[in-house]
């Protein structure tokens, strides 16, 4: 009896403690308004912990002690969204709204028009499945059918709530959209951590969010404080967008801070002045603000057009401008050998980071813009990420400051430079320059290629003034001795770096590819080649006229491939990477191919776009099996134009019937 009693006094007290622990959590992470101390809450935290250690059959998901958890995953899984995640058109000028406007109201028949108006908020999209209250599965926006499974990660973000607040009042389904981002506060604190340890920091809050978020290990993105921001609701929306967000609201989530409604666009665009001159001090980056048709009966009858909705439209903030001045020029040499002039600046505040450095582009830039040392300067970041010196304040030039000239020998190892013929970049005359060496393994470990977490510019110096690197093959047999060996490496950033290198080896070829660092070879071109070919040996293989067919390669990067596969140091380092074993295989549809695992497909009817042969090939290839005949295994039937029996059978088993568009989307095409 009294074992009883107190059974049910652990289980209350585990009850208790966690819709207190929620409670605060909520008033911390969403509103931004503590109600206790730190010190009370980890105290509150750490009573749930002790008790569930001792009662560990009474922990459950949604316990806020369970929100890092697992192990680390060896890649994302692919999540086909309930309903597609739309993107959205844009509108640059008051122009440009009123014609939307124009057009929503036309398309209406002159009906009243509410609009929504939101910051939109810089970060990368995602949609949560909650069903009866419950975070079910978390998804990236991907290409708006299918995206990312990042349910461990999301999991780690604490303003999600890991059951919704007020699981009666919600849709037993519902899926939130919103979006994952890193306030400035965070994004600052980060960069300086990576700094410290000679990493290259991320160009912007954005791509640190999304950084973040994709990381294997969930412990990593529960330390990098990011938050959520729901916008929407696909599945469980309520009649006006405005009731959605405020229901969003209830159920626990941090809404778009200050969304309004307006009655016509006048006031929409008063408000978008008034959101463009307090950005700067919100603490978190927006990139515009959105607008949204309020009556979602209004939203079905205006539609979409292709991935946009007809019914909104973000109006797209210009790229911010910050003042300072150009302390020196430099020059400095790339992978290729091309010489190009960097501004240092006064260090200054831009889009949310401290910048120092600004590219100048080449020297033909310098002379046509006059840019002086010295010299007032406006920068801003093209495409959000690149400091970039944008012109000159000639009235603030200081008296004295000369025209620049060009430097004649290499900043590195003083070879004369040299211009090529019909060419604006100058280049290091010296072959052996060893700065292309070094460029070529900085670029090999970047984000964008291998991706080689701990591995900087810094510990590429120093490995190579010790001797210890030659080339980029070279990263893969550095022991764990060789690199504690150096300053400022201990030993456990040491284990991280050999097992970030361990990890390089499996990203697959088309990051290969652009890690080679080939000219004319960007990402885009990699994948297409890595897509089509699927293993090196073929893309060696294959002649210039094969390369160039490819669509979205030109004829310049076909004959830079064959001319670079030609050098044998070239070929040298592909049989190193081989034989320290780096995948240089397509590897790319691993996420759908989990997914089609071991799954089999009827097709049936007519096909638009493909021969059966093709589509069997298309499942197949995506990890698929086909099979003729319907039954209570088969996982999905494809069904074309006419189809009958089988069609008819798959309604009768429930067995997923899909359209040659859903197939096509399902594998990723
Ligand atoms: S609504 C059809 N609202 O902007 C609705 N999007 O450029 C589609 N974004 O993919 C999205 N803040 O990642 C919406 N308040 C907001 C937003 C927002 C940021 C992002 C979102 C979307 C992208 C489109």
């Amino acid at each position: 009896m009294s074992e009883n009693i107190k059974e049910n006094e652990i289980k209350m007290e585990i009850k208790t403690l966690r819709a207190q622990i929620r409670r605060h959590e909520y008033n911390y992470y969403v509103l931004d308004r503590p109600e206790i101390s730190d010190a009370a809450y980890d105290a509150l935290t750490r009573r749930l912990k002790d008790l569930e250690a001792a009662r560990p059959e009474l922990i459950t998901a949604d316990s806020p002690t369970q929100r890092v958890g697992g192990a680390v995953a060896p890649g994302f899984g692919a999540a086909r969204h309930i309903a597609p995640l739309l993107s959205l058109a844009n509108a640059f000028s008051p122009d440009d709204l009123a014609v939307f406007d124009a057009r929503v109201r036309a398309a209406l028949g002159g009906e009243p028009v509410e609009y929504v108006v939101e910051p939109k908020i810089d970060g990368l999209a995602c949609s949560l499945i909650y069903e009866n209250g419950a975070l079910v599965r978390a998804a990236t926006r991907g290409d708006g059918l299918t995206g990312e499974n990042v349910t461990a990660n999301i999991r780690a973000v604490r303003s999600v709530p890991l059951r919704l607040l007020e699981k009666e009042n919600a849709p037993p389904l519902l899926d939130v959209r919103g979006e994952v981002y890193m306030p400035r506060g965070a994004f600052a604190r980060l960069n300086t951590e990576k700094e410290d340890a000679g990493e290259t920091g991320f160009a912007n809050p954005r791509n640190a969010a999304a950084g973040s978020l994709r990381q294997l290990d969930p412990a990593v993105t529960a330390k990098r404080e990011l938050g959520f921001f729901a916008y929407a609701a696909g599945a469980g929306a309520r009649a006006r967008h405005s009731d959605t967000l405020a229901m969003l609201a209830r159920l626990g989530f941090k809404v778009s801070a200050g969304y309004k409604v307006v009655k016509n666009i006048e006031d929409a665009a008063a408000l978008i002045a008034d959101y463009a001159a307090r950005r700067a001090d919100l603490p978190f980056d927006i990139d515009g603000v959105v607008l949204k048709v309020n009556d979602a009966a209004q939203q079905r009858r205006l539609g979409a057009t292709g991935k946009d909705p007809r019914w909104a439209i973000a109006y797209k903030f210009p790229a911010q401008e910050a003042q300072t001045r150009i302390r020196k020029i430099i020059s400095r040499v790339g992978r290729t050998g091309v010489v190009t002039p960097a501004a240092e600046l006064e260090p200054v505040k831009l889009s949310g980071s401290t910048v120092s450095r600004a590219t100048l582009h080449n020297f033909d830039y310098v002379t046509q813009k006059d840019i002086r040392e010295g010299d007032a300067v406006i920068i801003h970041k093209a495409g959000d990420i690149i400091p970039e010196v944008v012109r000159v304040l000639p009235d603030m030039r200081p008296l004295g400051a000369l025209p620049y000239s060009p430097p004649e020998s290499c900043p590195e190892c003083e070879s004369p430079i040299e211009r090529r013929e019909g060419e604006v970049a100058f280049y290091c005359s010296n072959q052996r320059c060893p700065a292309l060496g070094r460029e070529k393994i900085i670029h090999f470990v970047s984000r964008a290629a291998m991706d080689i977490e701990g591995v900087g510019p810094k510990l590429i110096g120093a490995l190579i003034e010790a001797g210890l690197l030659k080339d980029a093959a070279g990263l893969y047999a550095l022991k764990k001795d060789d690199i504690s060996g150096l300053q400022r490496q201990g030993d456990k950033s040491a284990e991280n770096v050999i097992s970030s290198i361990e990890a390089s080896k499996g990203r697959g070829l088309a990051r290969l590819l652009f890690a080679l660092g080939i000219r004319h070879v960007g990402e885009k071109a990699a994948k297409t080649l890595s897509r089509h070919f699927a293993a090196i040996e073929r893309i060696f293989a294959a002649g210039e006229e094969e390369i160039t067919a490819l669509p979205d390669i030109g004829g310049k990067v076909a004959a830079s491939l064959v001319s670079w596969r030609g050098i044998p140091a070239n070929e040298e380092l592909i049989e190193k990477l081989r034989a320290a074993g780096v995948e240089l295989h397509d590897t790319s549809p691993a996420e759908t191919k989990e997914v089609l695992k071991g799954r089999t497909f009827v097709f049936t009817g007519a096909l638009e776009n493909l021969t059966r042969g093709e589509a069997a090939a298309l499942a197949e290839a995506a990890g698929g099996k086909t099979v003729s005949s319907v039954s209570k295994k088969t996982g999905y039937v494809v069904a074309g134009k006419d189809a009958g029996g089988k069609l008819e059978k798959a309604r009768s088993l429930g067995v997923k019937i899909l359209s040659e568009k859903e197939f096509l989307a399902l594998i990723g095409k």
